[in-house]
């Protein structure tokens, strides 16, 4: 318990709320520079009280939108008519305050299965609306490398009435480089520029 929550118990009898985070991870490799990063990442906002649920991609079979149409029509919003491991995760987006999208850079873009969960988001349009998101990266080259899947990224945050907040990458990464002192304190800041 903090100095300050020990100081102030009595005067707020509610428990401190923490921020409910869902990092989403993009990443095939669970073992790879993206996974080393997204636990980095994870044990640094825990350290700032939020609740962290990680959530990999990889593993389950999430499919492309097939624009059926289905969730665009009044009453249905929401509701998504393709039955696979999206489906929970519909839940997790909306449950969470905070959405960290965190992928490796592949062909320039986010992976497959990252892109295939962003589009899924369609049906959400409504509730969407005001969800903070942050992106995580690691990419074999210069961060530019990154520039398209930012700028769609922040297409999407405008079409969507979300907010984004800020993006993190390693560049030339490897597990050294993911866990250079420089990137620990960069991702200090981060956590405090998306959490704060
Ligand atoms: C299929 C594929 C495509 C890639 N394309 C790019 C790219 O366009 N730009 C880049 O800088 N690195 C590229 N890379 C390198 C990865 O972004 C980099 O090694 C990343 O840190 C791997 O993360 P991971 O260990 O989580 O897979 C690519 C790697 C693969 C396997």
């Amino acid at each position: 318990m903090t100095r300050q929550t020990v100081i102030f118990k009595d005067l707020h009898p509610y428990p401190e709320t923490e921020m409910k985070v869902a990092i989403i991870s993009g990443t095939p490799r669970s073992n790879g520079y993206t996974s080393e990063l997204i636990k980095n990442l994870s044990a640094g906002l825990k350290n700032a009280g939020c609740e962290v649920n990680t959530v990999t991609l990889f593993d389950k079979v999430i499919s492309g939108c097939n624009n059926c149409g289905v969730c665009q029509k009044k009453g249905n919003e929401g509701k998504c008519t393709i039955k696979d491991d999206m489906q929970p995760l519909f839940q997790v987006v909306d449950d969470s305050e905070l959405l960290i999208i965190a992928s490796p850079i592949y062909m320039w873009q986010f992976t497959a299965c990252t892109k295939a969960f962003l589009e899924r988001l369609h049906c959400m349009y409504d509730s969407l609306d005001g969800k903070r998101i942050a992106l995580a990266m690691t990419m074999g080259d210069d961060e530019y490398v990154a520039s398209y899947a930012v700028s769609g990224m922040l297409d999407m945050c405008e079409y969507y009435h979300m907010t984004y907040l800020s993006s993190f990458a390693v560049p030339y990464a490897d597990k050294d480089e993911v866990n250079r002192p420089l990137y620990a304190e960069k991702l200090k800041d981060f956590v405090n520029r998306i959490t704060g």
